[in-house]
């Protein structure tokens, strides 16, 4: 484990140390105090008070993982998250798909994976968690953020936190790499957000209402609307709240 008081994104520099010098081991983590420069899914800022959150990167090795089934490591990243955080705050905590850490209907935290792809294997993952931790203020451009605190009133170790996220991502990565896929997939959908109810959401021609009904191998989203079931891609769609 190695701690950083201040670097632009643990992602980053995690990426930049693999390509500039010595390989690291798998299971390397990078954990930042501060990020000048978080990064979030879709060219997104990810915002994070300097020492009290958790903003860190983990490497993973996944050649055992073929390309086309690279959302199992999106399964097991979340698993691994949300059951590291369950005891402590209980059945409010969701993924929200693809992989967004829930509480109720707001924004706990959020992962952002970069492959190294070779030929049809992922050679290497950086593996970038954020998630609001102490945190009790946030920006107003933050979309509907919550931390522990938050639901709480408790100052919690980060340290301690963040060991308990590491083993049990080992362990569903673990049982990912034995084989037992099935096992993840299933772990995976019983967490998740908004699951067999109906809800709104919106696509790039207007707003329906739907129930995610599963999640494909490949991680596309299932919503059944009016009897019939469409799939869509991360870009595609948005879930509506009110
Ligand atoms: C999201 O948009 O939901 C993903 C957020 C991922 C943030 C983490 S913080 C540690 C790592 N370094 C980054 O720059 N981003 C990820």
């Amino acid at each position: 484990m190695i701690t950083i008081k201040e670097v632009d994104s643990t992602n980053t520099f995690l990426k930049n140390t693999l390509s500039n010098s010595k390989p690291l081991p798998e299971g390397t983590v990078i954990m930042a105090e501060s990020q000048f420069a978080g990064r979030g899914q879709q060219q997104n800022k990810w915002n994070s008070e300097a020492g009290k959150n958790l903003t860190f990167s983990v490497l993973l090795n996944p050649t055992f993982l073929a390309v086309s089934n690279q959302f199992d490591l999106t399964r097991v990243v979340s698993l691994g998250v949300h059951s590291a955080l369950e005891p402590l705050l209980g059945g409010k905590l969701k993924i929200k798909w693809p992989n967004d850490i829930y509480y109720a209907d707001k924004k706990l935290g959020g992962i952002l994976i970069e492959n190294l792809v070779q030929g049809s294997q992922i050679k290497q993952s950086v593996i970038g968690i954020g998630l609001n931790i102490n945190q009790e203020i946030f920006p107003d451009w933050v979309p509907n953020p919550v931390s522990v605190k938050q639901i709480l009133q408790q100052d919690y170790d980060l340290r301690t936190l963040l060991s308990e996220i590491c083993s049990h991502i080992e362990s569903y990565y673990l049982n990912l790499k034995a084989g037992k896929v099935d096992f993840v997939r299933k772990s995976y959908l019983s967490r998740l957000y908004w699951l067999n109810e109906v809800k709104n959401f919106k696509t790039v021609d207007g707003s329906f209402s739907g129930t995610i009904k599963t999640v494909r191998d490949n991680g596309l989203l299932v919503i059944n609307n009016n009897g019939v079931e469409i799939e869509f891609s991360f870009k595609e769609i948005q879930f509506l709240n009110k």
